[in-house]
């Protein structure tokens, strides 16, 4: 795997599309938003704006989708990164917990941390998950720098519908974001998540949808995906992962998928 630089981003990769961005123009810095991630937004108009108003009307991807990716790949020890309001986390845990009953078995996830660069989702996050997981652990990160989490710890990661919102000209410019999973994942782990592609990727998008998304790339510090392609999310889950057993990167509507078996 690629070691890091002292930024956190890697210094040398077998991914022969993709070379890291010029040192001279460094890549823009993850700046916080704790208005838009407060506690008060998370547990109030979250779900219905972004979870429901936005993923399948805007984006063009099926809330099912995205819990099916849980249900999947959410091993026994997850780290979850931008859990947001812990939505998908909580209900693919009750998911668990009830097929665990019927069969008699304790539930496949035992352990969950969280992270995040902002407080309200870790805290929206522990107050729902809690009483589930009494090991929860949060860390409070910056995706694009060095990982605060313990390294080959965890059987799965999922980072949904957050690297669109970390600043950068293109997905190579996020490459730390996948570096960090990489490191924290245990020898056959899995990575799985999704993201809106920007307006460089030719992904069909309805005119309201790509309406709202190039507003939220021209407005303060809301989405930064404007260069975010599926080619590019191949080659720095390539550069990333240099040994998958797996990965398969797939597009619903203007959103990306990916899941990568380390
Ligand atoms: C759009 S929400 C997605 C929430 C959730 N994963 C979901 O699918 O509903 C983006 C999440 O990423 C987090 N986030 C934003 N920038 C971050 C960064 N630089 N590092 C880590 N987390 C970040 C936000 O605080 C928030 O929890």
């Amino acid at each position: 795997m690629p070691e890091p630089r002292d930024d956190g981003r890697p210094q040398g990769g077998h991914d022969e599309h993709f070379t890291l961005p010029d040192a001279t123009s460094p890549a823009p810095v993850s700046v916080p938003n704790p208005g838009l991630y407060s506690t008060f937004l998370l547990t109030t108009a979250y779900t219905g704006v972004v979870i429901v108003g936005s993923h399948w009307p805007l984006w063009g991807v099926r809330n099912a989708t995205i819990h099916d990716l849980y249900d999947r790949h959410m091993g026994a020890v997850h780290l979850e990164v931008g859990p947001g309001n812990s939505h998908f986390l909580r209900r693919a845990s009750r998911r668990q917990r009830r097929q665990a009953r019927r069969a008699h078995r304790p539930a496949r996830t035992q352990r969950v941390d969280l992270m995040d660069y902002h407080e309200g989702p870790l805290q929206v996050g522990t107050r729902r998950l809690r009483r589930r997981y009494p090991a929860l652990a949060v860390h409070r990160g910056d995706a694009l720098a060095a990982w605060p989490v313990p390294e080959h710890t965890y059987n799965s990661v999922g980072m949904t519908m957050v690297v669109h919102t970390l600043p950068g000209r293109s997905l190579h410019d996020k490459v730390a974001a996948f570096v960090g999973a990489a490191r924290a994942l245990k020898p056959g782990g899995v990575f799985f998540g999704c993201a809106v592609a920007g307006e460089d990727d030719p992904a069909p998008i309805s005119a309201l949808g790509a309406r709202v998304r190039r507003r939220y790339n021209a407005q303060d510090n809301t989405f930064h995906n404007a260069g975010d392609t599926e080619h590019q999310l191949k080659s720095v889950l390539a550069f990333a992962f240099p040994d998958a057993v797996s990965l398969r990167v797939w597009r619903e509507g203007a959103t990306l998928l990916w899941e990568v078996m380390a």
